[in-house]
């Protein structure tokens, strides 16, 4: 474990100044935060109830069995009907629960009420496939409306789901549904990014060949020619289109796993956090009311893709546990053009906006007279997750896009949180651009050095989540000791997130980055180590080591650093990026692949990636005095010169 790289307050630390964040009229009260504060278990008590259950919990919590928790214990409720069927029987099934932009400029519009038939004829569909209540289901879908019904018919039934980015390669792909042993796949034909049809289904087909599956629905989306497998794969019109729209909805405990959501660790093998029903609604129902401050005629866009906790937490659960009107978005930013969200957001009259800092930033390196062109008025508040938002695309985002009018949100959290962890509170909180500030309302965090004292103001440590949430993770699918082990066990039964933290002189929370190898590329949580698996994985590739380098867009980007075999004709380092892209993912692709002759060890044979992280970043190398042989250092300043003036050329 690395240290927290030692806190100093930003320059732009000053909070915002008039017009005052913490003067707007929001849904979270001062009073309800400091009730809160003085007992959480009451305040999640009274939570619970903005959501339905066929029974009431006896109690809200058991934690005699740490680190497993038991929320809303003997509580039972359906997750599904939640999100949708309520809202129709309270009247409100005309309300627009979807605005779906495709990124070819198709549009769909979906009522709660429609997508509740929606939702039953799929539940129907995978029944009829064979899917029962604990059977897990893989989702591997480009973002259209028909990921967020996959998701909800998977919850109807109480099976779980697991959602694989449709980035993730047919390898990742396999391997999850290995992991999960998910037996049936929902998939399309394919999706758009960036002008063009990009194909899914090959990848299922192929990592069919690697793992059993039973079922594949395939979603016709691009039209594209697809293999064909009769009798295991099934056309989504034709299996879910000719079903009933009623489907009764089953309650479940409020214990019973909801999803498995992988992710990556310290260890080349990505973790499968689960997810259970009654807690992980509770909150991600509370915080997109109290965080995101949604009113009923709000129109709410969150940006990430389904296939990441956020899309989970915060497109699907969250917002329509809440009953809310959203914008989902296929495509990216700048396709056809760069005006593109913001034509949106004018179009839909998008009142909150949920993004990750590299897209502000991307958007600030195109200039502020692209949003200029379009009417943002509509805009009142401003979401950022994913890595610290910088003071600079704070004050960016909120001046070009915000107006000024709008407070911006830095929220703190994890696949493994489940929902929002910190963050300032709008209409409460006065913000400082780059600061998490503290928890949300229930939520009890702290900031600890390395023998698990708090630390003082002006002081950084390690973040760690002091008592149990309701959204928290419950295990690792099919390994609870590697669950007790990477999150209990450093700081005595406390949460240990894996990011370094400082409290500044007020005692606000500034979160400072990974203290583990796990890389932020994009708001992408990417392991060095599963990067490191699949270069060696290249028959040429004898030794690797992968660090993060600051980037200006990105955040970090992946810098690789290889010794070649010295049998191998060497490849050329395009063919090694590529190699990664195609073992994982195009987001895990090296920026950066340096062929190098040897790498820093110590005397203990420890890869120094201090060391290759100041070269990665071409910063003058660090104390090297522990290094088994310090000439390996200038052979690797010099690769790494003459690989910079070759680019450059
Ligand atoms: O390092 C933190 C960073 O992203 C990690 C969690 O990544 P993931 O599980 O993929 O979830 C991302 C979306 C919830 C954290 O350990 N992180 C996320 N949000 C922030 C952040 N770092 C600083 N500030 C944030 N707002």
């Amino acid at each position: 474990m690395n240290h927290p790289t030692p806190y100093t307050p930003p320059a732009a630390a000053s909070p915002i100044r008039p017009p005052l964040d913490f003067a707007i009229e929001a849904n979270l009260q001062t009073e309800e935060v400091l009730r809160a504060a003085d007992d959480r278990l009451a305040y999640w008590d009274q939570e619970a109830s903005r959501i339905s259950w066929q029974q009431p919990h006896t109690r809200v919590l058991d934690w005699s069995d740490a680190p497993h928790a038991r929320w809303f214990v003997d509580g039972t409720l359906n997750v599904a009907y939640n999100c949708v069927d309520r809202h129709v029987e309270a009247g409100r099934g005309d309300k627009v629960a979807f605005h779906f932009v495709g990124e070819p400029g198709d549009t769909r519009t979906l009522t709660y009420s429609r997508l509740k038939d929606e939702v039953c004829r799929a539940a129907n569909a995978l029944n009829a496939l064979g899917v029962e209540a604990g059977d897990r289901v893989a989702i591997y879908l480009p973002m259209i409306p028909e990921a967020v019904i996959a998701m909800l018919a998977c919850a109807r039934l109480g099976a779980p789901h697991t959602v694989v980015f449709g980035g993730f390669s047919a390898d990742a792909l396999a391997s999850r549904i290995e992991d999960c042993g998910a037996r049936v796949v929902i998939t399309a034909d394919g999706g758009y990014r960036r002008g063009v049809a990009s194909a899914l289904k090959p990848a299922v087909d192929e990592a069919a060949t690697k793992v059993e599956i039973d079922h594949v629905l395939v979603v016709r989306r691009t039209g594209e020619q697809v293999d064909w497998v009769d009798g295991r794969d099934h056309w989504w019109t034709e299996l879910v289109g000719t079903q009933s729209p009623v489907h009764a909805p089953q309650a479940f405990d409020a214990e019973h796993p909801l999803f498995i959501m992988y992710t990556s660790g310290t260890t080349g093998r990505p973790k499968g956090i689960l997810h259970t029903s009654g807690g992980y609604l509770v909150q991600t129902a509370a915080t997109a009311w109290g965080v995101l401050d949604l009113r009923d005629d709000d129109v709410l866009w969150c940006t990430a893709d389904v296939g990441w906790v956020t899309g989970h937490s915060y497109i699907v659960y969250g917002p329509m546990a809440n009953g809310a009107t959203q914008v989902l978005y296929e495509g990216t930013p700048d396709t056809p053009h760069r005006g593109r969200w913001w034509e949106i957001v004018e179009r839909y009259g998008v009142t909150q906006l949920y993004t990750a800092p590299t897209a502000i930033r991307t958007f600030m390196k195109w200039g502020e007279k692209v949003p200029e062109q379009y009417d943002l008025s509509s805009l009142r508040l401003l979401g950022s997750v994913g890595e610290s938002i910088n003071p600079e695309a704070h004050r960016w985002y909120r001046r070009h896009i915000g107006g000024d009018r709008t407070p911006v949100i830095d929220t703190w959290w994890q696949t493994e949180t489940g929902a929002q962890m910190l963050t300032p509170i709008p209409g409460i909180t006065e913000a400082k651009p780059g600061a998490a500030h503290g928890p949300v309302p229930g939520v009890s965090v702290d900031v600890v050095d390395d023998a698990g004292e708090s630390v003082g103001p002006g002081e950084s440590g390690y973040l760690v989540i002091t008592e149990p949430w309701p959204a928290m993770l419950r295990t690792i699918w099919n390994d609870d000791a590697r669950f007790r082990e990477t999150y209990w066990e450093r700081f005595g039964g406390r949460y240990f997130a894996g990011d370094g933290a400082a409290r500044d002189q007020d005692g606000d929370i500034w979160v400072l980055g990974r203290v583990d190898d796990v890389m932020n590329v994009s708001g992408h949580r990417l392991s060095t180590t599963e990067i490191e698996s699949a270069l060696v994985a290249h028959p040429a590739v004898a030794e690797a080591a992968v660090v993060g380098a600051d980037d200006e867009t990105t955040g970090q980007a992946v810098v690789a650093f290889v010794i070649l075999r010295e049998s191998a004709a060497a490849p050329d380092v395009e063919e090694l990026r590529q190699h990664v892209a195609s073992e994982i993912g195009p987001i895990a692709k090296p920026r950066q692949v340096l062929a190098v002759p040897e790498l820093p060890k110590t005397r203990s044979g420890k890869i120094m990636r201090r060391l290759l992280r100041d070269i990665a970043e071409q910063r003058e190398v660090g104390d090297a005095t522990t290094l088994a042989d310090a000439s390996v250092i200038e052979h690797l300043v010099r690769e790494q010169r003459g690989a910079t003036a070759a680019a450059t050329r």
